[in-house]
């Protein structure tokens, strides 16, 4: 089949891109955009590492083919980061040290984003919920938790300590 044009916001900028039918946004924005804090996990949406948020939600890039996404808002952790510094749910997960090797990170931090927007406040079975479908083979899950509630508590211009 032919290739098409397709046109999304990506980070607040219109972008358009040539390809193949079926292609995942996980493909273009990788290979075509260079946004490569989009992991390459599963490929079958099985481990959240290619989390982005379309029009706010999170969703597993590697299931969605970029015809979906056409005249739709993508963000990435790439167009998450300020020019300078790090976003607040970027910064807990550094003062909590939530990750190690990092692969699923920028999965872990679009999911808590978007978590936060819709609930600044999630109690543990809302934080477990939300990261059901997103999995860490490194931290136990504990101090991604507590990077949660580490950003909930800045984002609200609370406590900005360490949780534990
Ligand atoms: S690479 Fe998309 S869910 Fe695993
Ligand atoms: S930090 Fe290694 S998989 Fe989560």
């Amino acid at each position: 089949m032919a290739s098409t044009i397709v046109t999304f916001e990506l980070g607040g900028r219109e972008v358009e891109v040539l390809v193949r039918p079926m292609t995942t946004l996980q493909s273009v924005l990788r290979n075509q955009l260079g946004q490569t804090a989009t992991k390459d996990g599963c490929r079958q949406g099985g481990c959240g590492s290619c989390t982005v948020l379309v029009d706010g939600e999170p969703m597993a890039s590697c299931l969605l083919p970029i015809e979906d996404v056409a005249g739709r808002r993508v963000t990435t952790l790439e167009s998450l980061t300020p020019a300078e510094g790090l976003h607040p749910v970027q910064q807990a997960f550094v003062d909590e040290y939530a990750f190690q090797c990092g692969y699923c990170t920028p999965g872990m931090v679009m999911l808590s984003k978007a978590l936060l927007d819709h609930d600044p406040a999630p109690n543990d079975e809302a934080i477990g919920q939300a990261l059901a479908g997103n999995l860490c083979r490194c931290t136990g899950y504990r101090p991604i938790v507590d990077a949660i509630r580490h950003a909930s508590g800045a984002m609200s211009g609370h406590d900005t300590e360490p949780v534990r």
